[in-house]
């Protein structure tokens, strides 16, 4: 699925980035614990190699517990990077955040020597909600929607804590494929950019390979019959649950499919993670080798093209 993101924001974003973190002593990167690989930003990476990193795995309510174990060693087993899971309900997330933060850069400190953190996250992350609750603040939220970008902001949550929050930043291009329908599944893309019956489908087929029982109790399918079921039959059995019928008793695909990216997003089907480090390392390979391919593919039909051209 070919995602477009908000190309005009998106080159606007990136040299703000490149430029703030200059002058930040760390980068904390909001993930969703239900898809960290999925939702961290590659040119982050690069961009801030050898800077302290916090990694937030946030939802963790959401997210499969035993997965997001997995996911903090892989992560905590990274240079200058330490992560920790949080979720909005946990009264101490903020202070945890800050603390934290303040012992992954220890030698900052004080009115003279603030600690300057650069924020960032996918859309619909929490970051939000977790800056609110730094500022001790309710809500001071300024768009749900996602790819409703916003300038960024330096914030004072202390007199020697400096927060820089920085518009949504995405990449140019998602080259794992799964990494497109995670995010898209998760809320982090907006509605106009994604086919959501392909998304719930792609879903669907994760769920019946890896969280079967939890699809099985959610909407109440027998056992043994729906244990082959294939995503489309879930999601007709979904359609037909849920009442999302056409005239004429036909499924009505759509309303199925948000019905069921809906209450993927809620957590109404369990706690869930759409992918654990094995699986990223081996979609990323695929990825990078067809990448390769299509790569090769360009550059021959170029020079075939300057070849005639002579
Ligand atoms: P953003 O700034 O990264 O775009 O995200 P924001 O904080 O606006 O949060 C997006 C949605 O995710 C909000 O729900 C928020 O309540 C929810 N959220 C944030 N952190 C957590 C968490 O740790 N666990 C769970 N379960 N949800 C979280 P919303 O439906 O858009 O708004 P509302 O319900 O808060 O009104």
């Amino acid at each position: 699925m070919a995602i477009q993101w908000y190309p005009g924001h998106m080159h606007k974003a990136k040299k703000a980035i490149a430029e703030r973190l200059k002058s930040v002593d760390m980068v904390i990167e909001v993930l969703d614990a239900r898809m960290p690989a999925s939702g961290e930003n590659p040119l982050l990476g690069q961009l801030s190699a050898g800077k302290p990193k916090l990694k937030i795995l946030n939802k963790q309510d959401l997210a499969d517990p035993e997965r997001t174990r997995i996911w903090l060693d892989d992560f905590n087993s990274r240079p200058d990077t330490r992560a920790i899971a949080l979720d909005a309900s946990d009264r101490q997330a903020a202070q945890k955040l800050i603390a934290a933060s303040r012992a992954l850069v220890p030698n900052r400190g004080g009115i003279d020597k603030p600690l300057r953190v650069l924020i960032c996250g996918i859309p619909n992350v929490g970051k939000s909600t977790l800056i609110n609750g730094m500022l001790g603040k309710k809500s001071a939220k300024t768009g749900n929607e996602p790819g409703i970008t916003k300038a960024e902001q330096r914030l004072f949550l202390a007199d020697d804590f400096w927060l820089y929050d920085t518009p949504g930043m995405l990449w140019p291009k998602i080259i794992v494929e799964e990494a497109g329908y995670n995010l898209a599944a998760g809320g982090a893309v907006g509605r106009n950019a994604l086919d959501e019956e392909i998304v719930a489908l792609e879903l669907l087929d994760y769920l019946r390979r890896h969280y079967l029982p939890l699809l099985q109790e959610r909407y109440q399918a027998d056992k043994n019959e729906s244990s082959h079921w294939r995503d489309d039959q879930w999601l007709e059995w979904i359609g037909r649950k849920r009442g999302a019928l056409l005239p004429g008793g036909r499924i009505n695909c759509q309303k199925a499919a948000e019905n069921t990216l809906t209450d993927f997003r809620d957590g109404h089907i369990g706690r869930i993670t759409l992918e654990t480090p094995q699986q990223w390392a081996q979609w990323l390979k695929t990825a990078q080798q067809k990448e390769a391919i299509l790569k090769a593919e360009r550059e021959a039909k170029k020079a075939e093209r300057k070849g005639k051209a002579v």
